[in-house]
């Protein structure tokens, strides 16, 4: 048995919040801590009672003044554009062309998956996030890489290879019965091993034929023990595009509806431009629409509006969304969330925050009996945050005078600097950071 007592103060929610300060959704211990027994909360509360139950042999640390919470929790990005990310000028159909479809093509190589997939975990791991859905390349290399490099870890990732047979260059795309064949190995081979969990992952309606969303609605029939992920809705020339080929659909969302890939475990990137009808049809069928604010402003996208999903009774969760996305960090997302959300009227409270990283993604995911909250026999996935990492957040601090002020500085100044520390089923894993081997910038360094 290993045991470990993670000392600090400790947040974690038991519900939405409802308003600004409504301190009913969560449990706050000002000494704390988090008992840690084989990879699992065996306990968490006030300091005092919860060393009491430590056995003798455990070891304990002290992440005092620091705040520890549930791990981060992101829901939506693209491990084959971790080294994409920062690609200038364009909207969505363009970028995808220009910088995109050119960068996944370097994952039919597996070394290079491999290195981008371990780089790509340790970049989660040092922003606070211990779980995320990813989709990788549409080569199933890709997806040995991306589970291979989590399963190092220990972390509880959800991925899948891009199907893909149109509108793609000819490397990247594969048939509807390879992307079947393929994808129902995967499924074998990841999904429930360790911590894996595979997502089905049509990139979207324009790249993939009727024959192949058909195999899409095949494979969910088949494995509706696994998550869907697809794009629905960012941009308005997408749309155009993706209706006029599927004319016989009503709209976009029913594209998806007609293949029957809509359902509780299906993740919807963007849902900017929904109708009332779209939305009212995810709120039916409990489909995820996933607002990835980052992406949506770099992109010029469009502006993601969290309250008529709340009308509807629809669900929604967050997500960077790199490379479109413009930081691996969900506090930076969240940053971005409550501009995005302002601009429209509309307010993020940093509680509101914090339960959406952590509880409301787990949520979304179905999860939430493992991850994204501390309960007795959750998975212990924390991280450990430090509110004064930079010296214009401790001065801002200095006249911080409660936690959900605190809260709203670190959504608002922080990044991954502010993560102190983050356990992955009790490990810890920030430190030590596994520094690339060549430092060296490439050259030349400026080509003008
Ligand atoms: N739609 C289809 N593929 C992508 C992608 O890789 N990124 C974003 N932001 N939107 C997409
Ligand atoms: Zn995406």
């Amino acid at each position: 048995m290993t045991e470990i007592l993670i000392r600090g103060r400790v947040l974690t929610f038991v519900d939405e919040p409802q308003h600004v300060d409504d301190t009913s959704a969560l449990r706050y211990f000002e000494d704390g801590a988090v008992l840690v027994r084989n990879g699992k909360v065996a306990g968490f509360g006030h300091y005092s009672d919860v060393s009491k139950s430590m056995s003798g042999d455990g070891t304990s640390v002290d992440h005092r003044p620091n705040l520890i919470v549930p791990g981060f929790i992101d829901t939506h990005l693209h491990f084959p554009q971790t080294q994409a990310i920062a690609s200038y000028g364009a909207q969505l159909l363009e970028w995808l062309n220009t910088y995109i479809f050119v960068e996944e093509q370097k994952f039919a190589e597996p070394e290079h998956a491999s290195l981008i997939a371990r780089r790509f975990m340790d970049e989660l791991l040092s922003n606070g996030t211990t779980t995320a859905v990813a989709y990788c390349s549409v080569h199933p290399e890709s997806v040995d890489a991306y589970f291979a490099a989590a399963q190092e870890r220990g972390m509880l990732m959800i991925g899948g290879k891009v199907m893909m047979d149109r509108n793609a260059p000819e490397k990247l795309r594969d048939t509807p019965q390879q992307g079947y064949d393929e994808t129902k190995r995967l499924i074998d081979k990841w999904h429930g091993r360790g911590r894996a969990h595979y997502a089905i992952s049509p990139r979207f309606a324009i790249t993939s034929t009727p024959e192949q969303m058909e195999v899409s609605r095949t494979l969910v029939l088949e494995h509706p023990e696994c998550y869907v992920q697809t794009h629905l809705s960012e941009n308005r020339d997408e749309i155009a595009f993706a209706t006029s080929l599927y004319p016989q659909a009503k709209d976009y969302t029913d594209i998806y509806a007609q293949y029957g890939l809509l359902g509780r475990r299906t993740l919807l990137g963007h849902c900017i431009y929904l109708s009332e009808r779209e939305v009212s049809v995810l709120a039916e069928t409990g489909a995820v629409g996933v607002f990835c604010p980052t992406s949506n402003l770099f992109l010029g996208s469009g502006l993601f509006d969290r309250d008529r999903f709340d009308r509807a009774g629809a669900r929604y969760s967050v997500a960077t969304d790199v490379g479109a996305g413009t930081s691996f960090s969900m506090l930076e997302t969240m940053d971005e969330a409550y501009k995005v959300l302002h601009l429209q009227g509309q307010r993020l409270s940093p509680l509101n925050s914090f339960y959406m990283m952590t509880l409301g993604n787990a949520r979304a995911l179905g999860l939430d009996d493992r991850i994204g909250s501390l309960h007795v026999g959750a998975d212990a996935d924390l991280v450990v945050l430090d509110s004064c990492a930079k010296p214009s957040m401790e001065l801002r601090m200095q006249i911080a005078s409660s936690l959900v002020e605190e809260l709203f500085v670190m959504q608002t100044m922080g990044d991954d600097r502010c993560v102190a520390e983050v356990y992955v089923a009790g490990k810890a894993r920030k430190h030590p950071v596994r520094r690339p081997q060549q430092q060296k910038r490439p050259e030349p360094l400026l080509r003008v």
